[in-house]
């Protein structure tokens, strides 16, 4: 359960964001995608932000097989690419399989997986940001 956005009645915002939709995913080709929406704080509502990025990976037929991995690298910040060697951080050279395990490099974990669904047709996430730098996967507020 997400905590609820600061400074909305309980109920209007889930934090579920579409941002594709389940067709444009070809089965093994990962699909960037950015997670726009209204940017929240204790005292602003900043309308249609990008919230942030995601790799979206379609396995096989069904939705089921939809996973979303964040494009923020665990080692500093810097967006992951994806190449035909697989993910890859541009900054400190890091590399990821094609499910987002870390192989090598400086960074201190895999990929942090993304919730992700389809739900008539549409590709949604919940956008969430992860402490950078250490192995531990610890979920930032915010
Ligand atoms: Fe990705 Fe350093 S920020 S390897």
């Amino acid at each position: 359960n997400a905590p609820r956005l600061p400074g909305r009645p309980p109920g209007s915002d889930d934090g579920w964001r579409t941002v594709a939709r389940w067709e444009q995913l070809a089965v093994g080709t990962p699909l960037q995608a950015h997670v726009i929406g209204a940017e929240v704080d204790a005292w602003n509502v900043s309308p249609d932000r990008r919230l942030g990025t995601v790799w979206l990976l379609r396995g096989g037929d069904g939705p089921e097989t939809l996973r979303a991995l964040s494009a923020v690298c665990p080692h500093l910040g810097c967006l992951i690419d994806h190449t035909e060697r697989g993910f890859v951080c541009p900054c400190h050279n890091s590399d990821f399989s094609a499910r987002g395990a870390a192989l090598r490099g400086p960074s201190p974990r895999s990929m942090d997986p993304i919730e992700a669904r389809v739900r008539d047709g549409r590709v949604e996430v919940r956008w969430a940001r992860f402490r950078l730098g250490g192995a531990e996967r610890i979920r930032e507020e915010g």
